[in-house]
Order: C-alpha cells, then sequence, then structure tokens
C-alpha cells in the first residue's frame, strides 16, 4: 500500500511583510483556509514571462504555470494593457441583457481555433463549470442520461464534475453521495499496464475490452449521452495515451450515438504543440471544454460544439451571471493575438522535445525515473523505488522531496497521479531555451539532492 496522505506543507503563520520594521504588514498566512492545500509557502509580488517575484526580489522559474494558465507567460504587456483599456470602460455587461464587442469578437473568433466550420462558443468561468455545461449539453442533445468517464480523470471539484472524477480519492472520497448515472472505464496507462510495462507505439493495454465489458455489465450503450475524455491525463499523473486510443475512441461512439467530450481544460491552447490536443490525433469531438490558457490568468472557459448541437439547449436552460465577462473576453482576445504573432504553439512543440530529451538523459542516470512522457509542454517523471516488487512501485516521498529541492534552488514544479508519484513540469509557452536549459540543471541538482 502506498500511502499518499503525505504530511501538507505547514503554513507559517506569517506573511513576508509582518516582519518587525516593515512598513505595510501583510495580513497573517493563517487568514487562507486549510482547504487549499499548499504547494509552497513563497508569497509573490509580481511575475513576469516565466517568472514570479517575491517583495524581496527573489526570482522563481515558475513551471507550474498557475496549474497550467499563464501560457503566455505572467502578465504579458499586451494581455495587461487590453484588460485595463477594458477595466476603465466597462468591468461587466451581463450576457443575458447586453452585447459586448470582446465578447462578440471572442465568439467569432473561438469559431475557428478548430479545424472544420460551423462551430460555436458558449463561455462560462472556470474549467468546472465548463464541463457542468458540457454534460448538460449532452443529456439534452441526446435525451440519454448516462456519462461514462475515465479511471484517473480530473474534471472539477463541483458535484457533477466530482462524480466524474477519479484521479485521487482526495477529490471525491469525503462527499458521496454523488450524482448518478456515471460511469467510469479504464485508461490505457502504458507503464502501468496489468500485463507489464510497454511501449506506447506498441500497446498492449485492454482498454477497449474494458470498455466493451462496460457496456455489457454496467449500461447499455443506447443510455449513454457522452462519453468525457482527457486526451492526456492531467491530474491523474500526465499520461499520454498510444496513438490508437483516441482514434477508435472516436469510431466507438459514432458507432453507438454517444457524443465525445474532450475535456481540453489543461492541454488545450498551445499546450501539447497543438492548439488543441486532439489535433494529434485528428480526432473531432463532439464537445470540447476549454478554460485555463485561455485568458492568461482571467476567469474565464468554455466549451466548442457545432452549431446544430448548440442550438438544442432551450434559452434559459443554462448560463450565469459572469460568464462571458466583458474583462476576461478581452484579455482572451488578446491571450489569442499573443499565441499568433509570438507563434507560442510552435515554440511549445520545439521546447517541449527540448526538454523531454533533457528528462530522458536524466533518466538513464537516476534510477528512481521510471517513466518520462510528456507532448510539448506538458511533461512528466514518474518516480519509483528500484529493485522493489515488480520494479514499478510508487514513490510518493521521493517526488515530494525533488519538489521541496527544486524549490530550495527557485524552480517551481508540481506533483501529480494517483500516487502522488509523478513530477509534473507545465512551464508557460513563451519559455526560452535558456531556462529550459536552467530547469534541467536544477532537476540535474535536485534529483541528486533528493537521493534518486
Ligand atoms: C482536465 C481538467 N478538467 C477540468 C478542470 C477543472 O478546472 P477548474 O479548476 O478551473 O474548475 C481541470 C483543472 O485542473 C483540469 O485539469
Amino acid at each position: 500500500m502506498v500511502d499518499t496522505r503525505l504530511e501538507p506543507t505547514p503554513a507559517p503563520s506569517s506573511g513576508p511583510g509582518s516582519k518587525s520594521g516593515t512598513a505595510q504588514a501583510w495580513p497573517d498566512f493563517s487568514v487562507i483556509p486549510p482547504v487549499w492545500s499548499r504547494i509552497t509557502n513563497i508569497s509573490v509580488e509580481r511575475g513576469e514571462g516565466s517568472w514570479l517575484i517575491t517583495p524581496d526580489g527573489d526570482r522563481y522559474l515558475d513551471y507550474s504555470s498557475g496549474i497550467g494558465v499563464t501560457n503566455t507567460g505572467h502578465a504579458h504587456p499586451r494581455v495587461a494593457a487590453a484588460i485595463a483599456a477594458q477595466a476603465v470602460k466597462l468591468l461587466h455587461g451581463q450576457q443575458n441583457i447586453v452585447y459586448h464587442e470582446p465578447g462578440l469578437r471572442l465568439h467569432e473568433r473561438l469559431r475557428h481555433v478548430l479545424p472544420g466550420d460551423d462551430w460555436s462558443a458558449f463561455l462560462s468561468n472556470s474549467g468546472a463549470e465548463a464541463i457542468e455545461a458540457a454534460v448538460k449539453l449532452a443529456r439534452i442533445a441526446t435525451g440519454r442520461p448516462v456519462i461514462i468517464g475515465f479511471r484517473g480523470g480530473y474534471h472539477g471539484r463541483t458535484a457533477q464534475t466530482m462524480a466524474l472524477t477519479t484521479a485521487k480519492d482526495v477529490y471525491r472520497g469525503h462527499f458521496e453521495p454523488l450524482p448518478g448515472s456515471v460511469y467510469h472505464t479504464a485508461y490505457p496507462y502504458c507503464y502501468r499496464a496489468p500485463g507489464g510495462s510497454h511501449d506506447p507505439a506498441a500497446c498492449t493495454c485492454d482498454w477497449e475490452a474494458q470498455l466493451d465489458l462496460t457496456f455489457h455489465q454496467l449500461i447499455y450503450p443506447e443510455h449513454v449521452a457522452a462519453i468525457i475524455v482527457e486526451p492526456i491525463l492531467g491530474e491523474g499523473g500526465y499520461i499520454v495515451p498510444p496513438p490508437g486510443f483516441l482514434p477508435r475512441l472516436r469510431e466507438i461512439t459514432r458507432q453507438h450515438g454517444i457524443l465525445l467530450i474532450a475535456d481540453e481544460v489543461q492541454t488545450g491552447y498551445g499546450r501539447t504543440g497543438r492548439f488543441f490536443a486532439v489535433e494529434h490525433w485528428a480526432v473531432e469531438p463532439d464537445i470540447l471544454v476549454m478554460a485555463k490558457g485561455i485568458a492568461s490568468g482571467l476567469p474565464l472557459s468554455g466549451l466548442l460544439a457545432k452549431r446544430k448541437l448548440i442550438e438544442k439547449w432551450p434559452p434559459g436552460s443554462h448560463g450565469g451571471t459572469y460568464g462571458g465577462n466583458v474583462v476576461s473576453c478581452a484579455a482572451a482576445n488578446a491571450t489569442l493575438d499573443v499565441i499568433e504573432d509570438e507563434q507560442l504553439v510552435e515554440n511549445a512543440a520545439v521546447r517541449g522535445m527540448q526538454f523531454l530529451a533533457g528528462l530522458r538523459d536524466l533518466a538513464t542516470r537516476y534510477p528512481s525515473i521510471g517513466d518520462v512522457r510528456g507532448l510539448g509542454l506538458m511533461l512528466a517523471l514518474e518516480f519509483i523505488r528500484p529493485g522493489e516488487g515488480d520494479g514499478r512501485v510508487p514513490d510518493p516521498n521521493l517526488t515530494k522531496r525533488l519538489l521541496a529541492e527544486a524549490l530550495e534552488r527557485k524552480l517551481i514544479i508540481l506533483s501529480a497521479g494517483t500516487y502522488a508519484n509523478v513530477a509534473r513540469i507545465i512551464p508557460p509557452l513563451v519559455t526560452s531555451a535558456a531556462e529550459v536549459d536552467l530547469a534541467l540543471s536544477i532537476l540535474d541538482d535536485s534529483l541528486a539532492a533528493a537521493g534518486a
């Protein structure tokens, strides 16, 4: 048994400015409730590009991107200027009541971010809220009740999205009963396949047989409204599926009249070296959910669906006070401009290959690295205890030590995975070759210091 309930990072009782002699004392850290599990105890004042800067001027290389959000880097000047310009004109132009130019422009641009035509966008505030919207749309459009998700998936922490989430017990375990008519099936996790680790290019995972069993043991396929899938599992451990997975899933869903929802909240907006990850496999979902990178940090999310599908939502059957907020829309338009003008999707692909090659090199020298994987700038190291069990026993404690050693050296990375034994690296898409080299050298030192 692997104990993943690691000691939380204790929050010191005082903030940075409460040191004696500081002119403007910050409130005590304890004002923040402990439900916000903590990754670091650093306080920041500013951010620029790949860097977070403390009130004392210490600079941290932020390869968490605020959990995959700051794809254009922190406080990109063009995004910040667009926000400032909009904020002095109008802060709230409620979607049911008025139209505004930033919102109309964004809806129009989002019609063209996926290949193909007739796409239409619906905007909301958070990833979970957009997933809720996708579930409602799938149910109303098909008249069917059931949603199937994948084991290890993460879709949020509202009631419906908790029911879909199985990345880790803590996200849902305290909150039964959860909404029903939700079932889970196996995701192809080649490193932890029951028959042994194998190369995804020659995948022998039995996900398709498991889905077939789900249809024969749990639920009739004709009662299933949608299957929701992360093209690459995020919180579940940055698991890149084998190349045939999504295309085959698309075939199966079409065969049964089931909608395919691609949750691109973490993989979208250039993160994997394509604008959306589904493009790697030329798969067209029925509904695509986006958030995180969409507005460079302002709260905004949404879904894309074909016009004919989205029109099945009767007026008033879904919505929200803040959906498509005008300032967030201005930020989202500027974000799209920056992604295009600075060729950030291409940069993610190139920097991703540089990083992956460096991580693979590290793996040859540190036996506790069981697996290296990633696509674009969505990268991971999975840690194991060499020589124990079947050679794949998860090592969450080493992962925790690595994160702490990296932080000591002013590099911020995160953990992931059901057993919290995956270090995930999420650089902003603006990151440079020199920054990637710096991160690799810090990781090298940190792995040595952590006893990898
Ligand atoms: C794949 C995926 N879906 C949904 C969500 C939920 O997004 P939010 O935290 O904005 O509600 C996340 C958040 O990490 C995510 O990674």
